[in-house]
């Protein structure tokens, strides 16, 4: 299912706070950040020719997060961000002297990360930037997980020094739980996703992701035409539609949010005009994405620059995947996991079909850009799926490279 924005405030300039976070001067702050760690490489912008003449469209281009700081996942730019920005404010006030991210190692500054607990709920990938970001600086961490956290994705967590609770139910009442006992102790809650009165934190974690834009936008000859990026709570896909918005005005891309069909909140966002919470169906395999209620600021920056909302079923991220380790022509292998490829599967629907082609302007000049927001974070579940193990997709990779 595909449908258009018609909000009433779609076209309308971002707020401005909105508009201070994803601005062109916050992410370069945000790469500036990232250059001082020893573990930052850019990730790879990979061209897909075959599929894109496959798809009848110019040119795809796939910016591949399966390769960030070590975690798999373009996650690992925000949770770890916003970690690091709030043990400075918090060096700073208690200081008084403006301390920037290469003070973080010194014995005053580890001091007041010391003191500080870093909470928060977690699918998965948001949880293990949180807990990395805390490592790094010398804080604490907890992590909040519900029961469809993998046994792998836990420990993946836990190897950052994380104390791991396990919450009954589903994302929502992670999210919840994990407000509710952080609030307790006056720990940090370092959440992706906002509510109302809770936004500082949640805009610190989306500006975080807008360095893998700048990344690809470097590399980039021309500007994408059309842009399509999975949501769970729909934090990257506002973060890239709205720094796109403030970087390239009335000529932006446009902007397609895709999600699950079990759990697509933010379609039914755009539907009823306002944020809604939708009912828990079966779990979804594209398991980053099973929210079933929007990120408040995340919806408030897409109802003015989305152009559409999309679901995909259960079958179209499995076979993405698949397709991306298969490739065919001289497109690279990428290791894409189950949320991964969800962005580029809604571009494939829309290619296949005559009337949300003509909706989006899709033809043979448009030049398009996803992101694979994950490689094989789950490696088991990856290797179900696709019937390899990653490391023998990654191999063909390298090969290719060479
Ligand atoms: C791999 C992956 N892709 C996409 C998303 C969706 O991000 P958001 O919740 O900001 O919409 C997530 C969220 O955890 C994720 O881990």
């Amino acid at each position: 299912m595909l449908i258009r924005n018609h909000h009433v405030d779609f076209g309308s300039p971002l707020l401005p706070e909105d508009a201070e976070i994803l601005s062109i001067p916050a992410a370069a702050e945000v790469e500036r950040m990232l250059s001082r760690r020893d573990d930052h490489r850019e990730t790879p912008l990979h061209s897909l020719p075959a599929l894109a003449a496959e798809l009848g469209v110019g040119a795809l281009f796939v910016k591949d997060e399966g390769h960030r700081l070590g975690l798999g996942s373009f996650k690992a730019l925000g949770g770890s961000y916003a970690v690091i920005r709030l043990v400075l404010e918090a060096a700073r006030k208690r200081t008084g002297r403006n301390v920037d991210v290469d003070d973080l190692a010194h014995p005053d500054i580890r001091a007041v990360a010391r003191e500080m607990t870093f909470g928060c709920a977690t699918d998965g990938n948001h949880g293990r930037s949180v807990a990395m970001g805390a490592q790094l600086v010398g804080a604490k961490s907890v992590i909040f997980v519900h029961q469809g956290v993998s046994r792998k994705r836990i420990e993946a967590i836990a190897q950052y020094g994380a104390e791991i609770v396990r919450v009954e139910g589903t994302y929502d009442d992670s999210v919840e739980f994990a407000a509710k006992v952080c609030g307790e102790r006056g720990w940090t809650v370092v959440s992706d996703t906002s509510w109302p009165g809770y936004e500082h934190i949640p805009g610190l974690v989306m500006q975080g992701y807008t360095a893998l834009l700048c990344e690809a936008l470097r590399e980039m000859v021309a500007p994408p035409t059309h842009v399509f990026v999975q949501a769970g709570v729909g934090g990257i896909a506002a973060a890239t539609a709205g720094h796109l918005a403030l970087r390239y005005g009335k000529d932006r891309p446009r902007f397609v949010v895709v999600e699950p069909a079990r759990a697509a909140c933010l379609l039914e966002t755009a539907k009823a005009g306002h944020p809604v919470k939708v009912a828990h169906g079966e779990p979804t395999v594209m398991a980053m994405l099973e929210c079933y209620e929007p990120s408040l600021v995340a919806w408030r920056i897409l109802s003015r620059v989305a152009c559409a909302f999309m679901t995909v079923d259960e079958e179209d991220a499995v076979s993405i995947m698949n397709r991306l380790a298969r490739p065919t022509g001289a497109d690279p292998a990428i290791v894409a996991g189950e949320s991964g490829g969800v962005g580029l599967a809604g571009l494939v629907t829309v290619a296949g079909d005559a009337n949300m082609r003509a909706t989006l302007g899709l033809d043979a000049s448009s030049r398009i850009l996803v992101i694979n927001t994950e490689g094989a974070t789950d490696p088991e579940r990856y290797e179900e799926l696709v019937g390899l193990p990653a490391s023998a997709v990654a191999g063909t990779l390298s090969v290719e490279r060479v």
